[in-house]
């Protein structure tokens, strides 16, 4: 064990390594410049190193919560001195105050290579077709309930391709919670805290009949869809149903390559999703696919059968269909779609914002096909990763 009772706090939960050595502090007008021996260097901002002490007056050592207000500090905060304590520490000294703040090193070199960005630690996504993606990235269901190192590797999966799938799942009802618990919290929706997808009489939705479902993103209706989604299947002995699975990410890529005209369409072009029902009245309106300020595709909206009214000029309405009908030809097709089926005890889960998932029908006649499901958000895939990823 590394002794690091002399040791600063860090302003977060996370046990730093040491990292290498600092090679020299400098003071200037408005921070520290900290030099690495290997040449990595900082300039922190006076008032940033200010904020981040950690001690009962600035980050409470319990919560990590800053109780410091930032219009409480001087604005002619100033550093007179640093220095490398033997440990590696290092020491501040302000005016106009005369106090002494220490910061752990590890936690500035962690700061210095962007360990505190949103996608710091997580895998590059990566589309994928049929050719890339012949069958799902599986993994195994008692080794994920068990153990962090498995988990760790399929939520990997899960970030990097959209979908990974458990095998061997317990068939009890409510494992699917159980799963879900190893990530985080349950997003319940108007289709329950957990939804069960079989034939049932009365159906309020298409998924709950034998027919078949187009590739489709699930509650476009509303402004957040769910992050996402976890089907297990407790049992699969009908006639067909076959899941498709297609990554959405690729299919609005090819048709930026193929379309451009379609293309600008689906990032500009809104479309009301409503879902239909006696007694709930969910919409939203939003493009089919959505970039970020760099261009890079981010979410796909698709519930093909929640799509209601064009939400555009009129004189836009003939190109926007022509772009969603392309949308849904290309997404049908086989060189995109990874095809498998249920078997008791899978577990699929994927990105319900970028996956287009669908299934062949089925024929409720010939035996029983039951899926439990539930949804998460993003979040919490996110936060689960990053802590299964701290040193
Ligand atoms: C759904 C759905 C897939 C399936 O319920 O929204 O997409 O395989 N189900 O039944
Ligand atoms: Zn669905």
């Amino acid at each position: 064990m590394r002794d690091d009772s002399n040791l600063p706090a860090s302003p977060d939960f996370i046990d730093h390594p040491l990292g290498p050595p600092i090679a020299a502090v400098s003071p200037s007008a408005t921070g520290l410049r900290i030099d690495w021996a290997d040449g990595v260097t900082m300039d922190a901002s006076r008032f940033w190193l200010r904020e981040n002490e950690v001690a009962a007056d600035i980050v409470d050592p319990e919560t990590r919560e800053r109780v410091l207000r930032i219009a409480d500090v001087p604005d002619n905060l100033a550093i007179a001195g640093a220095e490398i304590e033997p440990e590696g520490a290092v020491r501040v000294i302000w005016e106009p105050d005369h106090r002494q703040s220490r910061f752990h090193p590890g936690w500035l070199r962690h700061t210095a290579e962007g360990g505190w960005r949103p996608q710091a630690g997580l895998p590059a996504r990566e589309s994928w077709t049929a050719a890339r993606m012949p069958e799902l990235p599986t993994f195994d269901g008692p080794g994920v309930l068990d153990d962090d190192a498995a988990l760790k590797g399929w939520l990997g999966a899960l970030y990097r391709y959209g979908i990974a799938r458990l095998v061997d799942v317990p068939l009890a009802d409510g494992t699917v919670e159980r799963v879900a618990r190893r990530i985080g919290t349950i997003r319940a929706s108007n289709f329950g805290f957990l939804f069960t997808v079989e034939s049932k009489p009365d159906p309020d939705s298409t998924a709950y009949t034998g027919a078949a479902l187009e590739g489709h993103t699930d509650l476009a209706s509303r402004e957040v869809q769910p992050g996402i989604q976890m089907l297990h299947c407790q049992e699969n002995t009908s006639e067909g149903g076959a899941s498709t699975m297609v990554d959405g990410f690729a299919v609005a890529e090819a048709i930026r390559a193929e379309d451009p005209e379609a293309f600008g369409s689906l990032v500009r072009d809104r479309w009301l999703f409503s879902n239909r029902h006696p007694e709930t009245d969910f919409r939203w309106s939003g493009p089919l696919v959505e970039t970020d300020i760099a261009g890079n595709i981010v979410e796909i909206r698709n519930t093909g059968f929640l799509r209601a009214n064009p939400d555009m000029e009129s004189a836009r309405v003939e190109i926007a269909y022509k772009a969603v009908r392309l949308f849904a030809e290309r997404a049908a097709e086989n060189r995109f779609t990874c095809r498998s089926r249920f078997r008791a005890g899978d577990l699929v889960a994927f990105d319900n914002r970028r996956i287009l998932h669908g299934r062949d029908s089925f024929d409720p006649r010939t035996g029983s096909r039951r899926l439990q499901g539930c949804y998460l958000e993003t979040d919490e895939l996110l936060s689960r990763l990053r802590v299964l990823n701290r040193p």
